[in-house]
């Protein structure tokens, strides 16, 4: 936050944008405060349990859709049972935002309602393995907020978790969009720095990224 060069706003590969400093301080310490809340209840946040019996080392919470590897429902049935939290207008209202600013293009958010919002938290040596976004039943972009701590991203291409790919370090109060030609690419977080951010947040230490998504699935 409050870096004395902006960093440019950059196409990583078609339809893949990265937005330094698109979030003010203000918006990020809401963020971090309806996170906080959201973490606690209805469904608390928790480390993913994978069907391999494996752990995630972040720790994930989710609004609109619960997410579990690798499908979503209503109810996070491998937590505690409960709904999940609503996904708010407000949410909603800064996802289309989010399109028209990293597009640059007013129409491009015109049929964007996005529905769910998986959010992550990385403490310590947490990480992301490289993985495609591939549990919605839609096309439409994601898009990605990132507050507090500094990590790299790496932004890779939709035929393997290998090479060719990018790193971009996301900073607090970075947009990141990935949609069209991009939507389906291998992406992971290989590192984050501790201590990169700045507590104004309301985030003492650690990485917050919020993924608002559109499933595509509709209740029955
Ligand atoms: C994700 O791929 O779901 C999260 C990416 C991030 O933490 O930046
Ligand atoms: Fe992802």
């Amino acid at each position: 936050m409050g870096a004395l060069i902006p960093r440019p706003r950059t196409e990583i590969a078609p339809g893949a944008v990265h937005v330094p400093g698109w979030l003010g301080a203000q918006r990020q310490r809401e963020l971090v405060a309806a996170c906080r809340s959201w973490a606690s209840s209805p469904v608390p946040i928790r480390h993913t349990r994978l069907p391999g019996g494996g752990v995630m080392s972040v720790q994930t919470v989710c609004i609109g859709w619960h997410w579990q590897p690798y499908r979503y429902s209503r109810i996070a049935h491998d937590v505690n049972d409960q709904r999940v939290a609503p996904f708010p207008d407000w949410l909603a209202d800064l996802g289309r935002q989010a399109l028209i600013d990293a597009y640059q293009d007013p129409q491009a958010a015109s049929a964007y309602d996005p529905d769910t919002a998986l959010i992550n938290f990385y403490e310590g040596q947490a990480r992301m393995g490289m993985h495609q976004d591939k549990d919605e039943r839609c096309d439409a972009p994601v898009v990605s907020l990132s507050i507090g701590d500094t990590c790299v991203f790496r932004f890779g291409n939709t035929e393997s978790r290998n090479k060719p790919y990018t790193d971009v370090e996301l900073e607090s109060g970075d947009l990141f969009v990935f949609g069209g030609p991009s939507r389906f690419a291998y992406h992971g977080v290989p590192r984050v720095f501790p201590g990169t951010g700045d507590p104004i947040t309301g985030l003492a230490s650690g990485r917050l990224n919020l993924t608002l998504r559109m499933t595509g699935l509709a209740d029955w």
